[in-house]
């Protein structure tokens, strides 16, 4: 039991120092002003203890601890899973990590992150990350994929294929606008501008639209082509030759 406090203890440390070098808002700010305002920081103190009762055997115990800092700290993050040292949650809220993510070193999540599955299937579901992985506000990264060492993650992004290290990926799906640092460039790797096959089809019945509106207004209101001569008289009615 010593050993694994000692192991949570050091950990704790790392994410307080985590905290201290990733948030600019955290200058001059106490220790204890950390531990006790940083939901993220609060988030994974309560992760460290949850996880290391797990390891244990401990029952109950370490889901009621991942419910209590779910409701305290607006984070989720599953007992189960394993998350590296110096990790970072900024801003905290609306995080969730699921049961079979994995999380390398010195890793930064945004608020509003999901590592989740996919499906019902059990076993490995959830991303792994590798180090120094920051990952934006919002993003959703979805699946058993892989996120490799440096690589960032736009705000919104959903993730649903693996992301090679040292890129930067961003949009739904996720496509990379930087590999290896370097930018993307080239015909092929113009995901930004890709065909919106519904703006498409409102484009071509648009034209359509106008195309039956020029057609109307060669017709007069009496259903007569522009510079048609008026009949002289009504096709109906009487006559009036009389009769
Ligand atoms: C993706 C990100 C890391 C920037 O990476 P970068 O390698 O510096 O990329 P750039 O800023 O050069 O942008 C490259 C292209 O991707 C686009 N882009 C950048 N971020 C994007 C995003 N989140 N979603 C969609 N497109 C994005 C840029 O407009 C640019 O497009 P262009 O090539 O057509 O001009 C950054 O934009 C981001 O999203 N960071 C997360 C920040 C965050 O969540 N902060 C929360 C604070 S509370």
């Amino acid at each position: 039991m010593i050993p694994a406090l000692n192991r949570v203890l050091r950990e704790v440390r790392a994410d307080v120092r985590a905290a201290r070098e990733r948030d600019p808002a955290s200058k001059g700010v106490s220790t204890f002003e950390i531990l006790s305002g940083w939901a993220g920081v609060q988030a994974l103190l309560a992760h460290r203890i949850a996880h290391a009762l797990l390891e244990a055997g401990v029952p109950v115990a370490p889901r009621t601890i991942a419910y209590l800092s779910r409701a305290i700290t607006g984070v989720e993050i599953h007992p189960a899973a394993r998350i590296g040292d110096e990790f970072f949650i900024d801003h905290g809220s609306g995080v969730v990590i699921g049961e079979t993510a994995e999380i390398g070193h010195r890793v930064t999540l945004y608020q509003g992150v999901t590592l989740g599955g996919t499906g019902f299937q059990p076993g490995k579901r959830h991303p792994t990350l590798g180090d120094n992985v920051t990952v934006g506000s919002g993003a959703k990264l979805l699946g058993p994929i892989s996120v490799g060492d440096g690589a960032k993650v736009g705000a919104n992004t959903v993730v649903v294929e693996d992301v090679p290290p040292g890129s930067t990926v961003v949009g739904n799906p996720g496509h990379p606008v930087r590999v290896e640092g370097r930018r993307v460039e080239g015909p092929d790797t113009d995901w930004i501008h890709l065909p919106d096959p519904i703006a498409e089809a409102i484009k071509r019945l648009s034209e359509r639209i106008g195309d039956l509106e020029r057609r109307l207004e060669e017709l007069d209101g009496n259903g007569r082509r522009v510079g048609e001569e008026p009949e002289l008289r009504p096709r109906t009615g009487r006559s009036s030759a009389g009769g």
